[in-house]
């Protein structure tokens, strides 16, 4: 039969230098040859990660492997020094018989060494230039540290930040984690995955993991095939087609059929549909603990559910090394679906360039570059959101001479750096007391009292944080959330913060002084008892390694706030689940609380700025137009204050009437744009119907129905109309 590739002469397969190993040879036609040598033995090992070394996350302290078999397909990889691997790598290529390269992971989720601000607040800085570069700078450290693949970005939308996980994806909104996801995949990954500075990236946790109830991890989500459509799989859709080349699926039950044994995300979305032809790693133990969700009576059946729905590689459940062959022999797996699963993962290592390049040179230096700095710090800058600065124009700050700097993450260089730090150092991190030192050390005097810990009921610290206030001229209090306090298995009942740290803040508030509350937390946080206390509030969330400089920064006024909420801030947890992007209701509301207000603390797009910017009125190149028509919306935006600021422009699409029911607004294009005092940018939005007003049905089919649209911008609404 002739080959699909058209190779007719096959003596290189078996010449001592089998096809696979000669570069010059397309990927996918080495992939093939190496398939066709191997025993189905090997190809099982392919199919498994395992770790190697001391495990960094305790939540996954599994069985460990003492005896790595040479075969293994992938490991991961704790280490910053590539020796270990290479040592690892060496066995791979030398002692196993096919000489197969292993591919390391590691979860570099928001940096490596040079830590950035978790992905929640990345996302309010609707930059994704920056946060592309940032995933550059990761995937760089992570490569010339042994590791080819991270376990990033995390795309799961989240509306209960009751979910410690919500730090670590990019928002409520699946338009902007779609865009974030595309800018970090071409970040980590580059132009070519062979090159030594990229790494593959991995998308996850596919998929509706972020619909958690009540913001418990690990559970049950009840995600309908709509939502699933609209809300859950546009992240995904996006990342695949910015060329991820693997995805990791989720540990949650999705509306009866787990993330890690479910076919239709797995088999037929995202291969059948999608196209994607790399592979999905599971969760941490994610197999196994199909027994556990009621899927599978054993760990056995459980690798069989896995893989015949389309999962590939088995984290550490140690079900497909131990199983597959047997379910092979018993027929309950076939030779072909495992051929399809291995091809797709030495595709991958292929890609890479592993087998061609297996080993990481050890380059000295290649952490905390000063242009990697210089990242952080913007980066950082522009996901800080000021939430409030009230009618007395607290910030920024000019002319004080008594600065004091006051509370448990005044002097915490850890907690800065978020969940997920990666190899990230408490003694690299500038911390807020170190920033406001810096910015501000030369004209003011400073002042520092802890006042009380994050947690707990010790207010011995209390006397001396007024004392040092009662001294101020203005205080600086610094509040928030230890970095456990988010990320994987750290859900919080309330997000309000511990009352100690709000008893601080009111005692300091009584003594009439003006009050700046920096808040550096990594999930939206209950601030109905603090706000009024506070005359600003600036949130920074876990900034990562430059966040009190820019802190400071933006206190001091060298630098104008231009971040904006990308998840909305509850009034209180009682509202939880609030989001922008609700559907409507039949009364028109948003529907009342008898005892509380309906409306959020502070909305999806809240952020203030030093200086003032004023939208014009929309106008359309057309207002009636055609399916196949593109046309363009523009709005004049005007810097109307007297310092240069950005402006991050939203473009919102709301829909009156449709046969599926549409939120709201659908958040569909932004921009941010510098402005100087009194300059004014035309900011435009191109619309392509089919990409921006066509919608899904539950089964995933794209339609796009005539009739009026409207386009929302600042609140300004200008209506079209799609006739045939
Ligand atoms: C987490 C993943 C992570 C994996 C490997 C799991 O527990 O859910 O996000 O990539 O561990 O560390």
């Amino acid at each position: 039969m002739a080959r699909p590739d058209g190779i007719t002469d096959l003596s290189h397969i078996r010449a001592k230098a089998p096809l696979y190993k000669d570069k010059s040879v397309p990927a996918e036609i080495r992939v093939d040859n190496l398939l066709g040598l191997m025993t189905l033995d090997e190809k099982i090992m392919q199919l498994n990660q395992y770790t190697l070394g001391r495990n960094n996350n305790a939540n996954n302290v599994g069985e460990e492997v003492v005896n790595i078999p040479a075969e293994i397909g992938s490991l991961i990889y704790f280490d910053t020094d590539p020796a270990l691997r290479n040592a690892m790598q060496h066995r791979a290529m030398e002692e196993s018989r096919l000489g197969i390269p292993v591919i390391f992971g590691y979860d570099a989720i928001h940096g490596f060494r040079t830590v950035y601000p978790i992905s929640l607040a990345q996302a309010c800085s609707w930059n994704p230039v920056l946060v592309k570069k940032a995933c550059s700078v990761s995937a760089r450290e992570s490569r010339m540290s042994g590791v080819d693949w991270t376990f990033s970005p995390m795309i799961d939308v989240a509306r209960d930040p009751r979910w410690g996980r919500v730090a670590e994806g990019y928002g409520e909104d699946p338009y902007l984690n779609a865009v974030y996801c595309a800018a970090s995949v071409k970040g980590y990954q580059g132009k070519s995955l062979s090159d030594s500075t990229t790494v593959a990236a991995c998308l996850k946790h596919y998929v509706g993991y972020g619909a958690s109830e009540a913001g418990r991890d690990y559970v049950y989500t009840e995600v309908s095939p709509q939502t699933l459509w609209d809300t859950y799989l546009p992240p995904y859709e996006a990342g695949v087609k910015a060329g991820a080349a693997t995805l990791m699926s989720s540990f949650n039950d999705i509306s009866g059929v787990p993330g890690s044994a479910n076919p239709y995300t797995m088999t037929e979305i995202l291969k059948n549909r999608w196209r994607h032809d790399g592979f999905i790693v599971s969760d941490w133990g994610a197999i196994e603990q199909l027994k556990n969700q009621g899927l599978a009576a054993d760990k056995k059946e459980a690798a069989a559910r896995a893989l015949n729905a389309g999962l590939e590689m088995d984290m550490m459940s140690h079900a497909y090394d131990r199983h597959l062959a047997e379910l092979v022999a018993e027929g309950k797996v076939s030779e072909a679906t495992i051929d399809d699963a291995v091809r797709r993962v030495l595709r991958v290592k292929m890609r890479l360039g592993l087998f061609d390049n297996p080993y990481t040179p050890d380059v000295p230096d290649r952490f905390l570059r000063p242009a990697d700095l210089k990242i952080a710090s913007e980066l950082a800058a522009e996901s800080m959101v000021l939430l409030k600065n009230d009618s007395t124009l607290t910030l920024p700050l000019r002319n004080v001479r008594r600065i004091a700097v006051i509370g448990p993450l005044a002097d915490n260089g850890k907690d800065l750096l978020g969940n997920w730090l990666g190899h990230g150092q408490a003694e690299d991190v500038v911390t807020l007391r170190e920033g406001i030192a810096g910015e501000f050390g030369k004209d003011s005097e400073i002042r520092y009292a802890r006042g009380c810990a994050l947690d707990g009921h010790d207010r011995s610290g209390f006397k001396a944080a007024l004392d040092t206030a009662r001294w101020a001229d203005v205080v600086v209090l610094c509040l928030g959330e230890s970095l456990r306090w988010s990320g994987e298995n750290a859900s919080r009942s309330s997000i309000a913060l511990p009352a100690i740290q709000e008893q601080l803040a009111e005692e300091i508030s009584r003594l009439g002084k003006p009050v700046v509350l920096v808040l550096a937390n990594g999930r939206p946080l209950e601030l109905n008892r603090l706000e009024p206390l506070a005359n600003a509030i600036l949130e920074i969330w876990q900034p990562g390694i430059r966040g009190g400089e820019a802190m400071a920064g933006i206190l001091s006024g060298r630098i104008n706030p231009s971040g904006k909420l990308a998840i909305t801030f509850p009034w209180s947890t009682g509202q939880i689940p609030v989001y922008y992007n609700r559907r409507k209701s039949g009364r028109g509301h948003q529907g009342f609380y008898q005892d509380i207000t309906s409306e959020p603390m502070y909305p999806f797009g809240h952020g203030l700025s030093y200086t003032t910017f004023e939208y014009g009125e929309p106008t359309a190149s057309k207002t009636e137009f055609r399916r196949n028509e593109k046309i363009k919306v523009s709005v004049p935006v005007t810097n109307t204050g007297d310092m240069t600021g950005a402006e991050a422009v939203l473009w919102f699409i709301s829909d009156p009437y449709c046969s599926i029911t549409r939120p709201v607004r659908e958040l569909k294009h932004f921009e941010k744009k510098t402005l100087e005092p009194g300059e004014t940018a035309v900011m435009e939005f191109n619309i392509d119907p089919w990409r921006d007003l066509s919608y899904v049905d539950a089964d995933g089919k794209r339609f796009l129905e005539t009739g009026e649209y409207n386009v929302i911008v600042n609140g300004k609404k200008i209506s079209l109309k799609l006739t045939e």
